[in-house]
């Protein structure tokens, strides 16, 4: 159950099929998939099967946010490999292009990050991004994410190779930032 539905200006809400079609052109486009480990787009067959995949899993939640003002798609949240024995999740958040330097995903992840420390008990969040990502590695250092560790030239992109980057963030941490 998710908090409040949301932030001030964003709902939250876990991904519905209704949501597919925007959030495949969200995934497809190239300021995003670029950013992304696999570059593949993905068909329309392809999101419904993964659709069904991520909607049975038990350890992979989507959540999509938008816009109160207007119902406008803002962006996706992945929660993956949640574990709730070790009590350790991998996150991730896309935001539509024209939506960026907005505050939106730094809005999201406050929200998240809140519901999955506190109310779910994750005691630690992790995820990778690729070096290149300046974006996401500036958002994820302002969050209290640290670097822990790199996959040496893991990515090929634009025709050579560069290093994954390893991310974590401790539920103390991110209590001691918040409050
Ligand atoms: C990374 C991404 C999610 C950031 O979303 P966003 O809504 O634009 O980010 P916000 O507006 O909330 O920015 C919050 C902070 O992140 C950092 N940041 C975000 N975009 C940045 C950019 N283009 N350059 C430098 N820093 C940036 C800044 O520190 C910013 O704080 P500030 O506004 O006080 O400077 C978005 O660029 C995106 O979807 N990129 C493509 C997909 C992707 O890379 N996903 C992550 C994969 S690991």
């Amino acid at each position: 159950m998710l908090p409040d539905s949301g932030t001030e200006r964003l709902v939250i809400r876990l991904l519905e099929r209704r949501d597919l079609e925007q959030v495949r052109h969200l995934h497809n486009h190239d300021e995003t998939l670029l950013r992304l480990t696999d570059v593949w787009p993905v068909s329309e067959t392809q999101q419904e099967a993964w659709f069904e995949s991520v909607s049975s899993s038990r350890t992979a939640r989507r959540y999509v946010g938008r816009r109160r003002a207007d119902d406008a798609l803002v962006g996706v949240f992945r929660l993956d490999r949640l574990d709730p024995w070790n009590r350790n999740a991998y996150v991730g958040a896309d935001v539509v292009p024209a939506m960026r330097r907005q505050g939106y995903a730094e809005e999201m992840f406050a929200y998240f990050l809140g519901h999955l420390f506190d109310h779910c008990g994750l005691h630690r969040l992790a995820l990778v991004t690729l070096t290149s990502n300046t974006a996401a590695l500036a958002l994820y250092r302002k969050l209290g994410f640290v670097e822990e560790g790199r996959e040496r030239q893991a990515i090929f992109r634009d025709g050579g190779f560069q290093d994954l980057v390893l991310m974590g963030l401790l539920a103390e941490e991110w209590r001691g930032r918040a409050g």
